[in-house]
C-alpha cells in the first residue's frame, strides 16, 4: 500500500507590496475597513514588466520545493497546476511549467477549483501515487489576480481582498503506513456557481457580445462576489469538511497540531478556530501579508509554517478550503 508524503515545499510572491493605504489612493477604501473586515494589511501584486506571470511564479515555487525534496526535474512524473488565472485562456499553466522547467514529456494537468484548487490537486495527486502509477508529483497553486481586478471603487468589495503568489509541494511515494496524506475529502455545490464567479470572457460571454450588450457599469469580465453569502457558506463548510476528515481518521480537534485554512478572510479562520476550540499555536494564518491568493494560499501558508518550524515530524496537519463553485475540501496529513 503506497501513501503520498510531502517531500518538498516552496513558495514565491512578487516583490511589489501593496498596502491598504496604497489602495485607498486609487479607490474609496481605507486601512481600518480592510483590516477590520478581512485582517489583511498588505498583499503582493505583479508589476508590469517584472517578469512574473502565473506560470513563472509557479516555476519559482516549484524549484524551491524540488530542491528541498532533493529531487531533479527529471524525477517528476506528473505536474498538477491549480489556478483560476492561467496565463492564457488555453492551454493551462501545467504545460507552461513543463516547458519552462525543461521537463520530459510528462503529463500536465490543470485543476479549475479556485480556492479549493490546491486541496483538489493534492487529492488527485494522492490517487495517482496510491495506485502506484507515479512516484513523484509536482503540485502547484498559483494566481495572478491583480491584472484582472476592478481597481476602482466599483470593485472594492472584491479587489482589496486578492493578492498574487504561488506555492508548490512535491508528493512522493512512500511505503510507510499511517504517514503522509491520510485522507482527502472533496465537495461541490454548483447551485451557487454565480455567487463567486467571473462570467466572461467565456463561451457564455464572448468579448464582442460583452462589448455590444453591457453598459460600462455592469462589466461581467471582472470577478463578482456575494461576500456575505460566501462568508456564511464558508464557515459552515469549513467546519463540516474538517470534521469529516477528523472522523474518517478517528481524530479529535485536540489531535490537530496545525490547521492551515485557505486564507479567505481572517474572520473566517478565527471563526473556525473558535468552533474547534483550537489555540493560536494550532492554526496558521498569513492573510495579513498576502491577502487571499486563492489556489496559492494553502501551499504558501503551509510552506511558511514549515519554514518557521511549526510543523514537525509526526504532526497531524489539516488543510481545509472553501471557495468559488462552490467547492470545498480537506486533507488530513500525518507529517
Ligand atoms: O476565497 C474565496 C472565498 N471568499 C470568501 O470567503 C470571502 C467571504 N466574504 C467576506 O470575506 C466578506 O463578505 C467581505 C470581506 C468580502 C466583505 O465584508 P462584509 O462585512 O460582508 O461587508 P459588505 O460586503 O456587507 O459591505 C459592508 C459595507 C458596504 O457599504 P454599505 O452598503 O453598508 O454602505 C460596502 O459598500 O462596506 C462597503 N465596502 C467597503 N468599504 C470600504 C465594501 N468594500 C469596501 C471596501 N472599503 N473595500
Amino acid at each position: 500500500m503506497y501513501t503520498s508524503k510531502i517531500s518538498g515545499l516552496g513558495y514565491y510572491v512578487p516583490e511589489n507590496v501593496v498596502t491598504n493605504d496604497d489602495l485607498s489612493k486609487i479607490m474609496d477604501t481605507n486601512d481600518e475597513w480592510i483590516q477590520e473586515r478581512t485582517g489583511i494589511k498588505e498583499r503582493r501584486h505583479i508589476k508590469k514588466g517584472d517578469g512574473n506571470s502565473t506560470s513563472t511564479m509557479g516555476v519559482k515555487a516549484a524549484e524551491i520545493a524540488l530542491e528541498r525534496a532533493k529531487l531533479s526535474n527529471d524525477d517528476i512524473d506528473l505536474i498538477i497546476f491549480a489556478t483560476l488565472s492561467p496565463d492564457m485562456y488555453f492551454p493551462g499553466g501545467g504545460v507552461r511549467v513543463q516547458d519552462m522547467m525543461n521537463m520530459k514529456t510528462i503529463p500536465a494537468l490543470d485543476i479549475r477549483n479556485q480556492c479549493s484548487g490546491f486541496v483538489y490537486a493534492l487529492s488527485v495527486g494522492d490517487q495517482f501515487i496510491k495506485t502506484g502509477m507515479y512516484k513523484n508529483i509536482l503540485v502547484i497553486g498559483s494566481e495572478n489576480h491583480s491584472g484582472g481586478l476592478d481597481m476602482t471603487t466599483r470593485g472594492r468589495g472584491v479587489s482589496v481582498i486578492f493578492g498574487d503568489g504561488a506555492g508548490a509541494a512535491i508528493l512522493t511515494r512512500s511505503e510507510e503506513e499511517g504517514r503522509g496524506i491520510l485522507s482527502t475529502h472533496l465537495h461541490s455545490e454548483g447551485a451557487h456557481a454565480k455567487e463567486l464567479s467571473l462570467e466572461g470572457p467565456s463561451t457564455d460571454h464572448w468579448v464582442p457580445e460583452i462589448i455590444a450588450e453591457n453598459p460600462q457599469e455592469d462589466i461581467p469580465y471582472y470577478p463578482y462576489m456575494n461576500g456575505q453569502f460566501v462568508f456564511k457558506n464558508a464557515v459552515v463548510r469549513f467546519s463540516e469538511v474538517i470534521n469529516e476528515g477528523l472522523q474518517a481518521n478517528n481524530l479529535s480537534p485536540a489531535d490537530i497540531n496545525m490547521l492551515i485554512p485557505h486564507q479567505a478572510n481572517l474572520r473566517i479562520s478565527q471563526f473556525v478556530q473558535k468552533q474547534f476550540r483550537l489555540s493560536d499555536d494550532q492554526v496558521y494564518n498569513n492573510i495579513q501579508k498576502y491577502g487571499n491568493t486563492t489556489a496559492a494560499s494553502i501551499p504558501i501558508a503551509l510552506t511558511e509554517a514549515w519554514e518557521e518550524g511549526k510543523i514537525k515530524e509526526g504532526d497531524v496537519v489539516v488543510l481545509a478550503a472553501f471557495g468559488s463553485g462552490f467547492t470545498w475540501g480537506s486533507a488530513i496529513i500525518k507529517w
